[in-house]
């Protein structure tokens, strides 16, 4: 595995290759688990090549204690990286993704995707998102590039980029990994204990509550009041929000939307660490 940690030896790597050799890369911050080894997978099925970047992105994180403390375990996710058959790695440096320190930063506005959910919560995230992914592109330039469906808004967000800069990389999705509680897979679950993990498993089965009387045909008020109150009931919750939303645009639903493909998305912090997390209903 060939392990890349500035851009021209990217460069090296990708133009040495065969022309009609195709590239997948799969973004990540590390701290590798099964989540990342599902987008992986997917990546060495479908290319040639694989390349995973490992970046802990600053410029996403809207709260300085959450940057601090988000798990860095570099060597643990070379091995993992090795052993599943990744092709390169590249664990850049803040000084190669941002070199012009001190510089203002350019600002990506995604509109109305800002404006709700995680957008609304995490103020300037998906600006350091975009910027941080549309840099990734440029860099590898891959045939493919793979994200999951856990972070279901971010993925909407480079969707859209990805479709306004006419970038040439195919963005696929892929479904999201769970513990066999249904506490979706995250690197930030390593902050949980035991007893924290028990009850962070409440965000998947009350997503899944919700997703059932919806599909029973519940009024959508009813459905959501009834996830609120399961959810404001746990001494160990505390719920940023619950919506439903429009797979197709990420309007916010107020009444049942029949024709549509609905998303039940939820954000809360279970300790001190904020979790998300979505079921799809069509
Ligand atoms: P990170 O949180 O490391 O996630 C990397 C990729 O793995 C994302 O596309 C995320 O949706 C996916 N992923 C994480 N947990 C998953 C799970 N349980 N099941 C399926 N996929 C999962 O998301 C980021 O990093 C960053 O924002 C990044 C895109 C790398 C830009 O910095």
């Amino acid at each position: 595995m060939k392990l890349l940690q500035d851009v021209s030896s990217v460069r090296n790597f990708t133009q040495k290759r065969a022309p009609e050799q195709e590239i997948g890369l799969v973004p990540t911050m590390g701290a590798l688990h099964q989540g990342h080894m599902a987008l992986l997978k997917a990546s060495l099925r479908d290319n040639d090549l694989t390349i995973c970047s490992i970046y802990v992105n600053p410029t996403q994180f809207n709260n300085p204690d959450d940057l601090e403390k988000y798990p860095r375990t570099l060597e643990h996710d070379l091995n993992f990286l090795k052993d599943v058959g990744c092709d390169a790695v590249f664990f850049p440096s803040n000084q190669v993704m941002y070199p012009e320190e001190g510089s203002q930063l350019l600002q990506l506005n995604f509109g109305h995707l800002d404006k709700i959910l995680e957008g609304q919560h995490r103020s300037g995230h998906f600006s350091g998102v975009g910027l941080v992914v549309n840099k990734l592109l440029n860099i590898v330039q891959p045939k493919r590039a793979y994200f999951g469906q856990k972070d279901l808004q971010q993925l909407a967000v480079i969707r859209q980029m990805v479709d306004e800069f006419f970038i040439p990389a195919e963005i696929i999705a892929v479904p999201i990994v769970r513990e066999p509680s249904g506490l979706a897979l995250s690197s930030r679950n390593q902050r949980l204990s035991t007893e924290e993990k028990k009850t962070a498993a409440q965000l998947y089965q009350t997503l899944l509550y919700a997703k059932e009387q919806y599909k029973a045909g519940g009024d959508l008020t009813t459905v959501k009041q009834q996830a609120l109150n399961r959810l404001n009931g746990h001494l160990g919750i505390q719920l940023e929000y619950f919506e439903a939303v429009r797979m197709r645009d990420f309007q916010l639903l107020i009444d049942r939307m029949e024709a549509d493909t609905v998303a039940f998305c939820v954000a809360a912090y279970v300790g001190e660490v904020r979790l998300i997390d979505n079921v799809v209903v069509s």
